[in-house]
């Protein structure tokens, strides 16, 4: 077990619901889907990298950091976690957003997680699309050592082993759950992009023996990425874990394409389609940019029969919901 992998740093409400989405499952006709609640980790709106920063920020702190510097788009739900753990921890947050995504919506630009970054008191910079944003932070970091700060540099989506070990130990989390429930799940789907959350989740497995599969459904509109971050991630993870199962990324990995539509950000017709599908049957906010692709990507694979009635299917829902107001035009009729 991994249960001695509790980080000195407490952000999440843990450990979230397991829920049943009985009147899904009945509509769809079978499988049992039920939905593991990472949008609910509390942290200034909640979603899965509460659990990532947990364990970077004690990283940060045993390494006294003053400062935290991260970055991802305008509409990053990463950043805003980030802004809101630092703020509960005493530290200046500078985000360096992107404008990656053009999206027509004005509301993108400043609703949303933007919004919320500024809100939780974080120093926000813009820059165009293409700009080498882990350059910006490197060199920012050289200037606030200058000044005699002590930063701290998270990757994009902080994806890396530190951030996974809290999808290792979320792992365990589910499968407490799935034995409380006595359920076996036949796999868990989640929305996958900068690898943490997936590298995490599959260490955690193999470390259990992996009593069933990862499928990350790929949001991005590219899977090389993904697939080399997790590549890199896992081993890094194991390590630190001490565990030295051998890992297959042939077996224990898939990212899956189709569900991404263009590009990152842009929402798809399917995904759109599955949350308002959730939305109306059950009351669940999914994100147009990841947890809308991933839930379309299962109910892809439901309706392609690739599960029995009687099986059981998990999805983690990784937040985003922060996200809605900058889409509008999705929803509001002209
Ligand atoms: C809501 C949501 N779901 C899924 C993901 C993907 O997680 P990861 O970057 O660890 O692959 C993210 C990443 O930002 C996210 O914000």
């Amino acid at each position: 077990m991994l249960t001695e992998f509790n980080p000195s740093v407490s952000l999440a409400f843990l450990p979230t619901p397991l829920q049943a989405l009985d009147r899904l499952s009945d509509y769809l006709g079978g499988p049992r889907i039920w939905i593991k609640r990472d949008d609910c980790t509390g942290l200034a709106g909640g979603g899965n990298k509460t659990r990532k920063l947990e364990f970077l920020i004690a990283d940060a702190l045993e390494k006294g950091a003053d400062s935290i510097i991260t970055t991802g788009g305008l509409q990053s739900n990463h950043v805003r976690q980030t802004a809101a753990a630092a703020a509960r921890y005493g530290l200046d947050c500078y985000l360096i957003l992107v404008r990656n995504v053009e999206w027509s919506d004005p509301a993108y630009q400043t609703s949303g997680n933007r919004t919320l970054d500024h809100l939780l008191g974080a120093k926000v910079s813009v820059y165009p699309a293409g700009t080498d944003r882990d350059q910006i932070m490197v060199d920012l970091a050289e200037n606030l050592k200058t000044e005699g700060k002590t930063p701290y540099i998270i990757p994009v989506g902080g994806s890396n082993a530190t951030g996974a070990l809290g999808y290792a130990t979320a792992a365990m989390e589910l499968l407490d759950q799935c034995r409380s429930q006595k359920t076996t799940p036949k796999a868990l789907y989640h929305a996958t992009s900068s690898g943490g959350t997936q590298a995490g989740l599959i260490a955690g497995l193999i470390s259990a023996k992996r009593p069933f599969p990862v499928i990350g459904i790929e949001v991005d509109g590219k899977a090389d990425p993904v697939r080399e971050a997790i590549l890199e991630i896992v081993p890094r993870t194991l390590e630190k874990l001490g565990r030295f199962e051998r890992w297959d990324p042939d077996h224990d990995l898939e990212v899956v394409t189709g569900y991404s539509g263009e590009s990152y950000g842009l929402p798809t017709d399917a995904g759109q389609k599955a949350m308002e599908l959730l939305a109306r049957i059950e009351g669940i906010l999914l994100d147009p940019v990841y947890t809308a692709k991933g839930f379309a990507g299962l109910l892809d694979h439901i309706r392609q029969g690739r599960f029995k009635k009687s099986d059981t299917v998990i999805f983690l829902h990784t937040g985003g919901a922060q996200a809605i107001g900058a889409y509008p035009s999705l929803f509001v009729p002209e």
